[in-house]
């Protein structure tokens, strides 16, 4: 399989493409990246994931090389070289640029360094019979402002490691009493019948999976809640469910290494995965991402 990506206006295999050593990415982490599913060859929920790269480069300081009617076309492209058709992941990634000497202070005038690289991926199957992850909780120890999709991943990469190193698929991060969300994903309870998901806030990723599900629910009359969820309410929640474009709607069965719920995949979580692929099939036929 090809592994063309696109980096500053070339297309090329990813064995050439290379970026020097002042790149600011490189030095300070100091840029923004996304994460876009493709089903079938088509990028999905494009217009928000363009809209999160915007709030992200405001938050950093950062102009848009690319206009939306551009960013459409070359990730078109990109999948059309890699994997026309198929199930794939896109991933972006936009640095400051290139500086002459290290320094922490930036000029206003650089020219973004941008790549783009698109693999085949497989989605869970997400089946009735789907297993269960299992997750762990640790306090989270990432910086304020989570709502930008910062490259600097330090403490998410720490944190979701930890879940892979004690027997568990993703860590659930706790702030203030508070679970905010996962190291890579967003988090949703159940409990008594009402699904619950944090408030969008500085301190978590406004998930694209989350937004999508939340619309989802409003348009089928599924009652679903943005509102705070302590860390008892989490172990006493009858359902959880991990939220991102890689994963989609990862129901929990183990929590800390106790049940979930009745420890069964849940009731809440079939209805809405149906409503998830009900709406990835209908976005695949209609060639429309808009919700
Ligand atoms: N991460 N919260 C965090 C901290 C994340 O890293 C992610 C996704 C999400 C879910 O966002 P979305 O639904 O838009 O994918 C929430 C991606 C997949 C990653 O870093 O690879």
């Amino acid at each position: 399989m090809s592994n063309i990506v696109y980096l500053n206006g070339q297309f090329m295999p990813a064995a050439q493409a290379t970026i020097p050593v002042l790149d600011r990415g490189f030095l300070f982490g100091d840029g923004v990246y996304e994460v876009l599913p493709v089903y079938s060859g088509r990028p999905f929920a494009l217009a928000q994931h363009l809209a999160r790269l915007q709030r992200s480069l405001d938050a950093i300081d950062i102009a848009n090389p690319l206009s939306a009617g551009q960013w459409d076309e070359i990730l078109n492209q990109l999948v059309t070289q890699n994997c026309a058709g198929q199930d794939a992941a896109i991933y972006l990634q936009i640095t400051r640029g290139v500086m002459q000497k290290r320094d922490h202070v930036y000029p206003h005038d650089m020219q973004p360094t941008l790549l783009v690289m698109c693999n085949a991926v497989q989605f869970p199957a997400q089946s009735r019979d789907t297993p269960g992850i299992r997750v762990i909780t640790q306090e989270d120890t990432r910086w304020r402002d989570c709502y930008i999709k910062s490259l600097n991943l330090l403490p998410n990469v720490l944190l979701k490691q930890y879940a892979v190193e004690h027997d568990a698929d993703e860590t659930i991060l706790i702030r203030d009493g508070l679970a905010i969300e996962g190291a890579a994903s967003n988090l949703f309870i159940v409990k008594d019948d009402v699904i619950r998901t944090p408030p969008q806030q500085h301190n978590m990723l406004g998930g694209i999976t989350r937004e999508v599900i939340l619309d989802l629910c409003q348009r089928h009359k599924v009652i679903a809640r943005e509102i705070e969820i302590t860390e008892d309410e989490l172990h006493d929640a009858d359902e959880i469910w991990m939220t991102s474009s890689t994963r989609e709607i990862s129901p929990v069965t183990v929590l800390n290494q106790h049940k979930v719920g009745n420890g069964e995949v849940g009731p809440k979580w079939h209805q809405v995965i149906d409503l998830y692929q009900a709406f990835k099939q209908d976005v695949m036929r209609g060639g429309n991402d808009a919700m």
